[in-house]
């Protein structure tokens, strides 16, 4: 299944924004332009609807709703999120799910729905407010969404909604998980419990995917290879590889000694590998040589074809975007502007499709398209 429609108001940097998503989405635009925002309402409702999440716990995570709400938002200032639900690319939509989140105006001022409505096919089976919900207005703090007597009807879209998964790996956090404590993140973006999942994995499961990212980690890290998962004496999780040199006996060496690159490469190729949910990419170039980068489309277009799910990838990366398999229809542009960030399908203008009909890649067609006039400024910066 895949998001094939996304409905924004008054959602961070965006006032209102309606776009059609595809399997495979590219997110481009400038720095702050709302990529992250973006992908963020993906991980908003997947918070919400996990067990021992919902609505009020995913808010406060977020620092509460004024936080999520459009600072830009006028008289009109709820928040409301609508998803459609495809099996697939161009399938019309099984399932639409939409909530709208206001602010009680007395008492504690918490956080509540304005509405929440789920349809399945064409027929609505929720409309909340309920007259339940009229008697007793302490109900509308929670979704149905995160109930699990109450999302009977839909389980399928709380369960989907549920498995999103986002990766932002931080080598330094991989390398080093027990300098960075405090509070766990939900989902873990930043890879800090990265070995716990590896290490939870059956290990026929395990072992056939590091052997398959061994083989692809061969291409950008030549001299790696045996790359396997292993325990310290403590039980501590580890991944160990053979570090081949002139020197005729190779060394072996753990994750804090793999570069940059290696880990988040790692990383990439695994959640890649790993379920069949959305998977949200933020900036995978990063830390990655420019030829490995150009690799990446055609890679995850290889793995979406055996395992059919919705990849959405922010990116700044020239590279990554010439790949000419990657056509207009897959990039959104985040065009920032005084009334918040505009969300607009690149082939929806006429010169970013002139270009592309004209056989130039998207880098070329669309990237330009999302530099502020003013960047050009930043070399005057004394
Ligand atoms: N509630 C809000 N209302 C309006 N704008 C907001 C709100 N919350 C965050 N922003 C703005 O959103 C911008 C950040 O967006 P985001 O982090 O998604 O950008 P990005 O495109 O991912 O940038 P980068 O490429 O630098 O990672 C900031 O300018 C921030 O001020
Ligand atoms: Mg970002």
């Amino acid at each position: 299944m895949i998001v094939s429609r996304l409905i924004l108001k008054n959602w961070r940097n965006f006032r209102s924004a309606d776009v059609d998503l595809g399997s495979r989405v590219f997110l481009l635009g400038p720095n702050a332009s709302g990529k992250s925002n973006f992908l963020e309402v993906f991980r908003f409702l997947r918070d919400i609807a996990k067990q021992g999440g919902g609505l009020q716990k995913a808010l406060s995570e977020r620092g509460g709703l004024s936080k999520v709400r459009c600072l830009g938002a006028r008289r009109y200032p709820n928040v409301e999120i609508e998803v459609h639900l495809a099996e697939s690319e161009g399938r019309p939509a099984t399932w639409r799910y939409a909530v709208g989140i206001k602010q009680e105006t007395r008492g504690h001022r918490q956080a509540c729905l304005d509405y929440e409505r789920v349809w399945k096919g064409e027929k609505q089976i929720v409309n909340r407010p309920e007259s339940a919900d009229l008697d007793d207005p302490q109900r509308l703090t929670q979704t149905y969404l995160e109930q699990i007597n109450a999302n009977a009807p839909f389980r399928e879209v709380a369960r989907f909604l549920e498995s999103i998964l986002y990766l932002h790996l931080v080598p330094q956090v991989l390398r080093h998980p027990d300098s960075f404590s405090g509070p766990e993140i939900s989902g873990d973006p930043f890879g800090r419990n990265f070995l716990e999942r590896v290490a939870r994995t059956p290990s026929k499961t395990r072992d056939s995917r590091l052997r398959r990212i061994e083989t692809a980690l061969r291409l950008a890290v030549p001299q790696l290879k045996d790359l396997a998962f292993t325990r310290d004496g403590r039980g501590v999780p580890h991944l160990e590889a053979v570090h081949r040199h002139w020197r005729p006996k190779a060394g072996k060496q753990r994750e804090d000694q793999f570069s940059d690159g290696t880990l988040r490469l790692i990383g990439l190729l695994w959640s890649l590998l790993e379920g069949d949910s959305p998977l949200l990419l933020e900036e995978p170039e990063l830390s990655l040589h420019s030829a490995i980068v150009t690799q990446l489309p055609p890679m995850i277009h290889r793995i979406q074809r055996q395992k059919r799910r919705q990849i959405l990838i922010s990116t700044h990366s020239p590279d990554l975007l010439s790949d000419r398999g990657i056509g207009g229809g897959e990039a959104l542009l985040l065009i920032p502007g005084a009334e918040g960030t505009e969300v607009a399908l690149a082939t929806s203008l006429r010169e970013v499709r002139d270009l592309l009909d004209a056989g130039l890649s998207i880098a070329d067609a669309a990237l330009p398209h999302t530099a502020h006039p003013e960047m050009k400024q930043l070399s005057f910066l004394e």
